[in-house]
């Protein structure tokens, strides 16, 4: 129980990585909102967390509209006092080669992945200045690198990082660290997308030798949402099961 009534907003926790991140904090003790742009799987999540005895409220929030972003945060400090671990996971892709890229992917893409990052963080460091203590921890991807057919996604994904080495400069004095997990290959509805022959291309080049799992990542977020993780910020760590070594 490493966060024992801590309270946590993790976005995006409707599903995949980002419900295996809620139900792994709130086995460690922590409160958590089950936030999601989709109402009924938020629902589901926290359901399923209060069957195991955890503490957890869903709520509907889109992160790329600031008005919902202020919205969740309203509802964490009503349910739980207050905010102190965040979670930004809520992401989504649109590939497609760069030549071809329309501006709607590019915005949507940027406006969800980038945009709403930046809106719950900001709004955490109001709360996490204040009360001396925080952490986040955002999602990113390896692609932040740069990845074939992801022009848009990498270019959010490198702005993540950008916005958690600022964050974790601006904050660490007032007891907030803020650290980046990319996530290498992991098995969600998101890589489900993909056709079955660049399914084994990427599997392929893992090391351990299979796609990782939500639990993977949730094991990574909860220790660096953890006391014993204060030395640890600004980092961008990869948990790929040796994708690239
Ligand atoms: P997913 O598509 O399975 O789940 C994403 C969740 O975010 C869904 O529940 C969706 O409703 C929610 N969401 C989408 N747009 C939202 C918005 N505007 N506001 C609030 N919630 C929203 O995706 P997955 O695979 O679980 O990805 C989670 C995060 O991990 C994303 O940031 C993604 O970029 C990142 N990631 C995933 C990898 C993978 O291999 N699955 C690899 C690297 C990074």
């Amino acid at each position: 129980m490493r966060l024992k009534d801590k309270a946590a907003i993790v976005t995006g926790a409707g599903r995949g990585l980002g419900k295996g991140i809620a139900l792994k904090l709130a086995a460690e003790g922590a409160r958590v909102v089950v936030a999601d742009l989709v109402e009924e799987n938020a629902a589901a999540v926290a359901a399923e967390i209060a069957a195991a005895g955890g503490a957890a409220v869903p709520a509907r929030a889109n992160v790329a509209r600031r008005d919902e972003v202020e919205a969740l945060f309203a509802a964490a400090v009503a349910a739980f006092g207050g905010v102190d671990i965040l979670v930004n996971n809520a992401g989504i892709n649109r590939d497609g080669q760069l030549y071809k890229m329309s501006d709607e992917d590019w915005e949507q893409v940027i406006a969800v992945n980038l945009t709403g990052t930046f809106y719950c963080t900001r709004l955490a460091a109001r709360l996490m200045r204040e009360k001396e203590y925080g952490r986040i921890v955002n999602i990113a991807s390896m692609s932040w690198l740069g990845n074939f057919g992801q022009a848009n996604y990498a270019a959010a994904k490198a702005g993540v990082v950008g916005l958690t080495k600022t964050a974790a400069r601006e904050l660490a004095r007032k007891g907030v660290t803020c650290n980046a997990v990319c996530p290498g290959f992991i098995d969600t509805d998101m890589t489900r997308g993909v056709p079955p022959k660049v399914w084994d291309i990427m599997v392929g080049k893992i090391a351990a030798g299979r796609a990782g799992s939500a639990e993977d990542i949730g094991n990574v977020v909860a220790f660096l949402a953890s006391d014993e993780a204060a030395y640890v910020t600004g980092e961008v760590i990869n948990v790929s099961g040796g994708m690239v070594l």
